[in-house]
């Protein structure tokens, strides 16, 4: 099928993957495009399991749930909301579907372990499950360390604890070794899925990680030898 032929709704997404793409490319801290691919790909097959769920909606919000996060934007938790919505308005999109975008990118990001962060529709609920199971397994595990390089960040070290935290405040100010990451949150996504299919393949990363942590502190102090 040809573009000019093709629906409003397909024009739409082949659009925002392609200002997605061009966007993110070149990024190095594991929001890169490919990272953005994935999650989308994943949603796509969440919701295809899941008939309530809306595709359009579904899509968008996983191609555009990283467009300013606020990690990268002086913590500005408004940045990414306000870019959806400024390239959703010049691409003409129905204002219902603006604002369910909108709500999935506010909603969706992990603020540390004591800060619940519901999702308040279905296809946000899969879209978090989505972007979450990227955060784990292999993939989550070269991703924590590519973002902890990008940030300078130790690898590990035995005398910083990790911390549980109970406010968003304290979670952005975090600047703890890599491996901390993965008990102040990573470790904990699996019993954070919305959905059934997600947990099940979250078992499956989680396990993996595990399996990576034991060894990584087990060659820490040369044990293994
Ligand atoms: P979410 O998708 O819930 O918003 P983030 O954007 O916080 O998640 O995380 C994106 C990626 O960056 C994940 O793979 C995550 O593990 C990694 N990351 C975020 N914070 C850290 C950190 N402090 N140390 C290592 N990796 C991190
Ligand atoms: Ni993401």
């Amino acid at each position: 099928m040809s573009l000019s032929s093709a629906s409003p709704d397909l024009l739409l997404i082949s659009r925002t993957a392609d200002f997605i793409r061009e966007k993110f490319l070149h990024e190095g801290s594991g929001h890169d495009w490919e990272h953005i691919r994935r999650v989308w790909q994943v949603a796509r097959r969440l919701a295809a399991q899941t008939p309530e769920a809306n595709m359009l909606v579904t899509e968008l919000g996983a191609l555009l749930h990283d467009v300013a996060d606020w990690k990268f934007h002086d913590g500005d938790e408004e940045a990414g909301p306000r870019a959806a919505r400024a390239w959703l308005t010049s691409q003409h999109a129905d204002p219902a579907v603006m604002d369910r975008v909108e709500a999935i990118i506010r909603e969706i990001s992990f603020k540390g372990l004591g800060v619940p962060t519901p999702m308040s529709s279905v296809e946000g609920a899969l879209v978090q499950d989505a972007d979450r199971l990227d955060a784990i397994g292999a993939i989550g595990v070269a991703r924590a360390f590519a973002y902890g390089g990008h940030k300078n960040r130790q690898l590990h070290d035995p005398a910083v604890p990790p911390v549980s935290h109970d406010t968003f405040e304290s979670y952005k100010q975090n600047t703890a070794p890599t491996v901390n990451h993965f008990y102040e949150k990573l470790l904990h996504l699996r019993e954070r899925m919305n959905t059934p299919a997600a947990r099940r393949v979250a078992e499956e990363r989680h396990a993996y990680m595990e399996q990576f942590l034991g060894q990584f502190l087990r060659e820490w102090e040369g044990e293994d030898v």
